[in-house]
């Protein structure tokens, strides 16, 4: 029993479980290698602890599910709906709300409005669907992440921080006419749920703005950055998590939410704007796409759920659990030497590959090869974020190589106690303890096109 570091209380208690089996040894290998090596291809049975995302896993509260049980189900003006925009709206300072199956619904419509063909949208880290939405519309991202969010060892309170210097390059180059919008990632998923600070928020905001440019907001994990700022930026201490919410909303012109993260709902989505004319026209696409507008693809039941969702996730006690949880698996993989991102984000603890496996070569899949001993090792699901989802140059065909190789180990919100982190800890200690035998990583059986982590697989060196 690990009985360093995280003190914090935990805010609740079980009222219902969910039984979980660790395969033993032989059928794990069994299972992995019938997968692919691909831990996208595990059946959720043979998993003992899924960390394979946040999203949509995380545990609702009593309060939550005897909300859904008002959920009003009306095609059209759900009080569901009234209920789920005054909460969003009340939090956001944002007027206008559209629902969406999930985040990466609302970014359909969203960039389908917004983005014109050969526009930029600079930002930070664009999330993988974010940014095919972005090109699906014709634009192109532009990553304007600072430096040290690019390291995997440099200390920075915000590493999801834009960098002016590089944002006013993009616009200068592109013209302030050919820039979409500028997008801000809160906290930034892709960089390691690293948070945003308000001082950065703010500047961007205002530069911006000056030169006659929206700003906008992924803010899947919106509650968890308001936290770090908190925690972290000066002058902040004092204020509530939803006064730093609400200062965080006031710098954009609207934002797209996965709610399936601080929502903590299995599924849904918004986009929340200030500009009439802009919800008015969002209205037919969001139709197309996603449903009519005052359901959006979600249950009157999710919209309940969300609505109440929204107002237990800027619990300040909540939120230190949180984030103290993902810290404290971070500090007890560092004690037993596994290499990590530093400093821990959000919502997820990062394994460094290419440090955890140094001897496998970087176009063999450190990183991957990390995920797949994790399983064999502990019954234990994470997923790679490097070389294989980052995928081939279009115009070159060539393998991009990634700043980072990483094998993320992703905390469902509310769901997993102290020993099951420590049953992570222990497979990560023994792989990393064994890992001298280990000079050849993987090279792919099929590799798939386009997003090829889902369905690539791998054979083992
Ligand atoms: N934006 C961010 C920052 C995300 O992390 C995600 C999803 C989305 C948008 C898309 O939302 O899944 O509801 O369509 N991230 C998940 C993850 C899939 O595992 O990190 P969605």
């Amino acid at each position: 029993m690990r009985r360093t570091g995280n003190k914090t209380i935990v805010p609740f208690k079980a009222k219902i479980v969910e039984p979980i089996r660790l395969l033993p040894r032989a059928e794990r290998i069994e299972r992995i290698i019938a997968a692919g090596l691909n831990l996208f291809n595990l059946e959720s049975r043979d998993v003992y602890i899924d960390l394979l995302t946040d999203s949509g896993t995380g545990a609702m509260s009593a309060q939550q599910l005897g909300a859904a049980m008002m959920g009003d189900e009306s095609y059209a003006g759900s009080r569901s709906f009234e209920r789920l925009a005054e909460n969003f709206s009340r939090i956001t300072g944002l007027p206008y709300v559209i629902p969406a199956h999930q985040g990466r619904g609302a970014e359909r419509v969203l960039n389908s409005v917004l983005v014109k063909k050969h526009q930029i949208v600079p930002g930070n880290s664009h999330f993988d669907t974010t940014k095919a939405h972005i090109e699906f519309s014709g634009g192109r991202c532009i990553d304007c992440t600072i430096q040290a969010g690019k390291s995997s060892q440099e200390l920075h309170p915000f590493k999801g921080n834009l960098d002016l210097v590089a944002l006013r390059q993009a616009v200068e180059e592109y013209g302030a006419k050919h820039v979409a919008y500028v997008l801000i990632t809160v906290t930034c998923n892709s960089g390691g749920g690293q948070p945003v600070s308000m001082q950065n928020m703010r500047e961007v905001s205002a530069y911006a703005r000056s030169r006659g440019i929206a700003v906008y907001l992924d803010v899947a994990r919106f509650a968890e950055n308001a936290f770090f700022i908190k925690e972290r930026e000066e002058g902040y201490a004092d204020k509530s998590i939803a006064e730093i919410v609400f200062e965080m909303f006031s710098y954009a012109d609207g934002c797209t939410m996965s709610a399936k993260k601080d929502g903590i709902v299995p599924m849904g989505g918004l986009i929340g704007v200030r500009d009439q004319g802009l919800f008015e026209a969002l209205k037919t696409p969001t139709i197309l796409f996603e449903g009519f507008f005052t359901y959006g693809g979600m249950s009157g039941m999710t919209m309940e759920a969300l609505a109440t969702g929204l107002e237990e996730v800027l619990d300040e006690d909540y939120l230190r659990y949180r984030v103290g949880q993902v810290a404290q698996l971070g500090a007890w993989l560092e004690e037993e030497g596994v290499p990590i991102v530093r400093p821990v984000g959000g919502h997820a603890v990062f394994i460094d590959g290419r440090l955890f496996f140094p001897d496998i070569p970087e176009d063999e899949f450190p990183a991957q090869a990390v995920c797949v001993e994790l399983y064999k090792e502990g019954g234990v699901r994470a997923v790679e974020i490097g070389s294989n989802l980052i995928g081939r140059n279009p115009d070159t065909g060539e393998n991009i190589r990634p700043a980072m190789d990483l094998c993320r180990l992703t905390i469902p919100r509310r769901v997993y106690s102290s020993e099951h982190l420590e049953h992570v800890v222990d497979a990560a200690k023994t792989v990393l303890d064994g890992q001298h035998s280990r000079s050849r990583g993987l090279a792919f059986l099929k590799e798939a096109q386009g997003i090829r982590h889902f369905a690539s697989t791998f054979r083992e060196l």
